[in-house]
């Protein structure tokens, strides 16, 4: 099958991503949100995004309105019935991702494959609240979509060879590098990451810096380009704690557990640059 058009579910922070470089790349795609006001935020992003790329001399005002008019919006999931693949990026949750893969089986071809964007669920878990496992598997987009050219690759239990070579081709067509990770609770990136993260929730917890010392000290000591807590406020601090609650059931390791600090801040609603409050402050 000649992949041509994309479904992706969820216009929050990677779904408008994801949705504007498969449009970038020339596929037409379709974006479902059960939130219209996400819709409209996530069509204003991407003007902005776009409009950075035209003001920088990488993309024509015509290649952009171009991309623009490959892109559609809706807020139901019907709108997804003919599409040729799926990337899911809806909410960091088991059941809910579970309920939407068995919608989406329910309505798609059944030649598509249907991935996830998930950063640390169970790839077969998703995959058996469908009847195509084969056709289930991990598409792990890096935030900011446009920029990052690392895509990790889940395999699930189930998933076949040939569905993984299609996700290997569109990583290809995105100009992205495509990596594989088995299907453990948050493969590479987050098994990795999120320890870091959580130390540093900890470490400002306990006083032993300000968010801008820890920072701070990341930057200039590590040479990373950002520091823990202004990337843990990019992520968005639920998505973080969703994480590190699968992290800690998945793996039983007590050094998973989600920093109390965190779950306070999620719990007030202070989630980090989307939510315009977290371990900084945004306009
Ligand atoms: N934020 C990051 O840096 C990052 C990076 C890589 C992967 N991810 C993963 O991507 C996914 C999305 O994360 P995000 O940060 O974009 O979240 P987000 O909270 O910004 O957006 C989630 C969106 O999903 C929508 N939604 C929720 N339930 C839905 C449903 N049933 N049907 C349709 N839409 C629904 C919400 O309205 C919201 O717009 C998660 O699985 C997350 O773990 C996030």
């Amino acid at each position: 099958m000649t992949i041509r058009t994309i479904g992706v579910v969820g216009a929050g922070t990677m779904g408008n991503g994801i949705a504007q470089v498969f449009a970038q790349a020339g596929y037409t795609v379709r974006l479902v949100d059960i939130a219209q006001p996400m819709l409209d935020r996530a069509a204003l992003g991407i003007d902005k995004s776009l409009a950075k790329f035209v003001e920088k001399g990488k993309l024509t005002a015509d290649a952009r309105d171009a991309v623009l008019a490959r892109l559609t919006f809706a807020n139901a999931l019907d709108y997804l019935a003919e599409v040729d693949f799926v990337v899911e990026a809806i909410v960091e949750n088991a059941e809910v991702k579970r309920d939407l893969f068995g919608r989406l089986d329910a309505l798609t071809r059944p030649d598509v494959i249907l991935s996830s964007n998930t950063s640390s669920i169970s790839i077969t878990l998703l995959g058996a609240a469908t009847r195509r496992p084969d056709k289930v598997l991990g598409m792990h987009f890096m935030n900011p979509v446009p920029l990052m050219t690392l895509v990790e690759l889940i395999r699930g239990q189930s998933t076949s060879d040939e569905s993984m070579q299609t996700a290997i081709g569109l990583c290809t067509a995105l100009g992205k590098n495509g990596v594989e990770a088995a299907d453990y609770p948050g493969f590479i990136a987050n098994r990795i990451l999120m320890p870091m993260l959580n130390e540093a929730f900890f470490a400002v917890m306990e006083g032993v810096g300000t968010p801008e010392a820890i920072d701070a000290v990341m930057k200039g000591g590590m040479n990373h380009p950002m520091g823990p807590l202004t990337l843990a406020d990019f992520i968005g601090l639920d998505v973080c704690l969703a994480i590190l609650n699968v992290l800690h059931e998945g793996l039983g390791d007590p050094k998973y557990r989600p920093c109390p600090l965190l779950r306070r801040m999620v719990a007030a609603g202070h989630l980090g640059r989307k939510s315009g409050r977290g371990f900084y402050t945004y306009a």
